[in-house]
């Protein structure tokens, strides 16, 4: 059976309200469809950019369903939504990615169990459901872990860095004494992300991959196309093809990898929704992540990943606003190539993104150059 098209005109809803809905749903009023977020916070960044703002938590049911009501299609932009959520919006339309992925994606001992099923390459990890599990998949482990708790994290929350089974007791509690899985520490000789779309009805579209670099574990800056051997992109963009259709996701899924330093690729973690390293598709590509989200979960005909021209991002975390005054943009803003990239979250607070900074240059590096050379104007 071949899924309906949502033709412009109609109307997407997006369950979260944060900078990745907001920029999705711009994308998707350039397309001409009117759109609809549901979101706890009631001052989030897609408020001011959606035709109608519902403000209730992930796991409300009822608001869940009058969102679908008046919706063509539902899509998210955050995985912690709930699976009774995601299973009432599809009671009245239909719900991509729906609760079949999210309930392997959402929670990371299910995700990696998932994987490691399929064959896809993961490094050492185990699951710890209480602080003797964990102590003794540390000692597995080697000891230099990341304990990353089952469900919830994200930019390097919920995470906890230890170098031995004795501090098995701290990051118990640090972590809520709740499930997590334990990693061990890898030493990284590069970190890359591919972003695939798919269809309802199985088309799928890869995009090159993006080369990533994180400071204390948050993305700090992003290339694409990302200068890598060929080998590596290739084999990347097939695993993350691979996963996509194993997983039957309809609309976006990023895979971040690891690539090791004797040129192993491992799987790190998966994201069924628009993603921080894939910002520079909306100046490099013929088809930004937005739009492809849109059109993915619509059944429009897939965009060209194309890359026009080589670009990075700067994420701009909330400490360049805590200083008085807040950032300066004016210089940055007159650097031929440079872009500003602002979410309107209203309240800035260390480590939080509140926008990025985007450049374009003949190759990625120098991309890079560019941007790194606008951070720097803002004391970054
Ligand atoms: N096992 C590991 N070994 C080395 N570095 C890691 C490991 N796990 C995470 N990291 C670092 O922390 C970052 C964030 O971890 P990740 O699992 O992707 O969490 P999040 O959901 O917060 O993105 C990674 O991109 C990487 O830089
Ligand atoms: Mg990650």
């Amino acid at each position: 059976m071949t899924a309906r098209v949502v033709l412009p005109g109609g109307t997407l809803g997006i369950l979260g309200g944060g900078q990745l809905g907001r920029m999705m749903a711009l994308a998707a009023r350039t397309l001409g469809y009117q759109v609809q977020a549901l979101d706890p916070d009631s001052t989030c960044p897609a408020r001011s950019v959606v035709d109608r703002c519902l403000t209730a938590s992930f796991s409300d049911t009822s608001a869940a369903e009058d969102l679908a009501r008046s919706c063509d299609v539902v899509t998210l932009e955050i995985e912690k939504v709930s699976l009774a959520t995601l299973n009432a919006v599809a009671r009245h339309t239909p719900m991509r990615p729906g609760a079949d992925v999210l309930s392997v994606v959402q929670h990371r001992g299910r995700q990696k169990a998932w994987l490691a099923k399929g064959g896809f390459p993961l490094g050492p990890w185990r699951e710890a459901n209480s602080e003797a599990e964990l102590s003794s998949a540390i000692s597995a482990m080697g000891g230099k872990c990341f304990i990353k708790s089952s469900e919830g994290g994200y930019d390097g929350r919920g995470q906890y860095e230890v170098k031995g089974a004795s501090e098995a007791a701290v990051a118990w509690k640090e972590l809520g004494e709740r499930s997590v899985v334990v990693e061990a520490a890898l030493d990284l000789k590069a970190e890359l992300s591919v972003l695939v779309a798919r269809g309802p009805d199985g088309q799928l579209a890869v995009y090159p991959p993006a080369f990533n670099h994180h400071e204390d574990r948050i993305l700090a800056w992003s290339l694409l196309p990302g200068p890598l051997p060929e080998a590596v992109l290739s084999q990347a963009s097939q695993v993350a093809r691979d996963i996509t259709s194993g997983l039957k996701v309809e609309g976006l899924l990023v895979v971040e990898m690891f690539l090791l330093g004797d040129g192993s690729l491992l799987v790190n973690e998966v994201a069924p929704r628009p993603h921080n390293s894939f910002h520079s598709t909306e100046v490099a590509c013929l088809t930004s992540q937005f739009e492809q989200a849109v059109r993915a979960v619509c059944n429009l005909p897939l965009g060209s990943v194309e890359v026009v021209r080589p670009a990075a991002i700067v994420n701009l975390l909330g400490d360049l606003w805590l200083n008085e005054g807040g950032p300066r943009f004016e210089q940055v803003l007159a650097m031929p190539g440079v872009r500003l990239h602002l979410y309107g979250k209203r309240d800035a607070r260390k480590g939080r993104k509140m926008g990025h900074l985007s450049a374009v240059g003949s190759t990625p590096e120098d991309a890079l150059t560019r941007v790194q050379a606008a951070a720097r104007l803002l004391g970054m």
